[in-house]
């Protein structure tokens, strides 16, 4: 088996059009590369332009396929807007948004400031909540068909996870979202899923959660019962089924693709697995020893 191989046939998204917010780094770039080598026209959006068109270049010349650059930063309303607008333009018609743009880094709660706590929250919850909003709008009113968001939360949206308080609440805002519009929103033929990934090295996640020398002392892998973090092309496997045509029923799920690590932390007696083999013979004899007294 070889996980770095793609899943889907050739043509597994010919003549889709997918945005993907925060496109032209990390995951983002990965499932953007993913979706047009799959036959999709993609539009890539972020603060930073000249990031997005050598992006946008560097995947067409990979993958032969259509990708469209677009500024636009998710917390301003109007310029989402401007970006659909752009995006219809372009492709006339938009068929899937996948809200991937966020903000996260690691601070005791106590020493953030209201802005610093805002600034996160406004990337992740409203940043997902404009693209969603009008998109959405956009779809109902034109009465589009068979149309889908699917937004990129983590496991901690409903664990909670201490020194990364605003990433939390926003996630878990992204995650209520995503069940709340899959049920209000079918109606109109608009399907709202989620992934929830583990760790999967990206250069903006990893300077900003594991900085320094906490990449070596916190080896995230060692969390993960797969005793592995996660490749991209894992990822972009899920996410390209997650928007085909393929996943035609599945609406209000998040799949987590962790390899166990949020279940790991949370099973009362998993830490047991410290237990050497051999002990097991005598803890055994001890217990149903206790049991014939
Ligand atoms: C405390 C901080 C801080 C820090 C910034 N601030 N960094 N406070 N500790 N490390 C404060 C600033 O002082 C300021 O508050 C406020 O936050 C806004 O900072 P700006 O730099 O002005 O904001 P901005 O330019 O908008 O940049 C946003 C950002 C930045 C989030 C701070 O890191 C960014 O652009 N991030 C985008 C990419 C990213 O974060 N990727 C990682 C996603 S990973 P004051 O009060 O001073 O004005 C992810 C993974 C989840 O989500 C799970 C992994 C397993
Ligand atoms: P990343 O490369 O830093 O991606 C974040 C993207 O968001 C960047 O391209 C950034 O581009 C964009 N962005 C930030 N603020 C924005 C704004 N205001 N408007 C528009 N775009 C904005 O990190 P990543 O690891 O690939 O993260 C991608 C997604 O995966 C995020 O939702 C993250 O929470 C999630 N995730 C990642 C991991 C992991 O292990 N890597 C685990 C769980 C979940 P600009 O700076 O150019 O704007």
């Amino acid at each position: 088996m070889d996980f770095t191989k793609k899943m889907l046939r050739d043509d597994a998204l010919a003549g889709k059009t997918i945005v993907v917010t925060g496109g032209g780094s990390g995951l983002g770039k990965s499932m953007t590369k993913h979706f047009l080598e799959l036959g999709a026209n993609v539009a890539i959006s972020s603060r930073n332009l000249e990031k997005l068109q050598n992006t946008a270049s560097e995947l067409e010349n990979e993958t032969g396929g259509k990708c469209l650059p677009v500024q636009c930063d998710v917390r301003n309303y109007d310029e989402v807007e401007k970006m659909l607008q752009l995006v219809l333009a372009e492709f006339g018609e938009v068929d899937v948004l996948l809200n991937n743009a966020a903000g996260n880094f690691i601070s005791p709660t106590e020493r953030l400031s209201a802005n610093a706590f805002d600034t996160i929250i406004d990337i992740v919850l409203k940043g997902s909540k404009n693209c969603t909003l009008a998109f959405g709008k956009h779809w109902i009113d034109k009465k589009t068909e068979n149309t889908s968001i699917l937004n990129i939360v983590t496991t901690y949206a409903w664990t909670g996870s201490a020194y990364v308080v605003p990433s939390a609440t926003a996630k878990a805002g992204v995650l209520a979202m995503t069940r709340s519009l899959a049920v209000e929103w079918a109606k109109y033929g608009i399907r709202c899923n989620a992934i929830a990934p583990g760790p999967f090295p990206t250069k903006g996640a990893w300077d900003r959660l594991l900085p320094g020398d906490l990449k070596d002392k916190f080896d995230l892998a060692k969390k993960v019962p797969l005793k592995r973090v996660g490749d991209h092309q894992e990822l972009a496997n899920l996410a390209s089924y997650l928007v085909s045509d393929f996943s035609a029923y599945l609406n209000g799920e998040v799949i987590t693709i962790d390899g166990g690590e949020w279940l790991k932390g949370a099973g009362q007696f998993n830490l047991l697995e410290a237990i050497p083999e051999e002990l097991w013979d005598q803890l055994e004899a001890m217990i149903k020893a206790k049991k014939r007294g």
